[in-house]
């Protein structure tokens, strides 16, 4: 599937203040809230309603609602940890899982190191959140994953990708929908995206 790159100007503000080196950890992570809530809005716009009846103070009406509990969102630790925040702002009962890959700086391959998924994600709608997709491993390796364990719908939240791990993502999971704020320009030899924001989880929890 063709990635999908949202687009708004308030989005591009603030991306522009997230890249900037001299933005701090605090304005960092509230911006990372921030530009989660787009990306979120725009993943959930095929989420499926269901009607109710309710009763507002001037009459009874039909309504629509989401079942928030049909949503998994999973975090790559540790940087998409961060992008929870601006997830249940949005869907406050959504199911949260966690899967703890860190990139190999020297093969920049991801290691595994932690798995927890919610009962029954086989037949959620699981969103994978992370806010870096560079080479592509750690996505790849995600929904590998939770695949392995028979989740059918997925789908990917990052806030920059770089090319070469959009490519790689469509080639080895074509089913997964992908949600960008940016497509940068390339990965730089040590694997950073360029122009990129750094490495986000430093910046996300002042490691750096
Ligand atoms: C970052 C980022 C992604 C990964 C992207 O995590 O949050 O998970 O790199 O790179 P890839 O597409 O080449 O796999 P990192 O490995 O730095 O771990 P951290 O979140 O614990 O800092
Ligand atoms: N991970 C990051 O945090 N930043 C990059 O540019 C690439 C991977």
């Amino acid at each position: 599937m063709k990635p999908i790159k949202v687009t708004h100007p308030l989005l591009e503000h603030k991306l522009a203040i997230l890249r900037d080196k001299k933005t701090g950890t605090k304005e960092f992570r509230e911006l990372i809230s921030e530009i989660t809530l787009f990306l979120c809005y725009e993943a959930m716009k095929d989420a499926k309603l269901t009607e109710v009846e309710i009763e507002t103070p001037i009459t009874k009406t039909k309504a629509y609602k989401i079942d928030e509990k049909d949503f998994c969102f999973v975090p790559i630790i540790r940087a998409g940890t961060g992008m929870i925040d601006g997830i249940v702002k949005m869907i406050p009962n959504a199911k949260i899982g966690h899967v703890g890959l860190y990139r190999n700086e020297e093969t920049l391959k991801p290691v595994r190191y932690y798995y927890k998924m919610p009962k029954g994600i086989e037949n959620k709608q699981v969103i994978i959140i992370d806010p870096m997709l560079a080479t592509g491993g750690s996505g790849i390796d995600a929904i590998t994953l939770l695949k392995e364990d028979g989740v059918k719908n997925i789908k990917f939240l990052s806030i920059i990708a770089a090319p070469e791990g959009l490519n790689k993502m469509q080639e080895v999971h074509p089913d997964v929908q992908i949600y960008c704020a940016a497509i940068d320009d390339h990965l730089n030899n040590v694997g950073y995206i360029v122009p990129g924001l750094g490495d986000a989880g430093d910046r996300i929890f002042g490691t750096v």
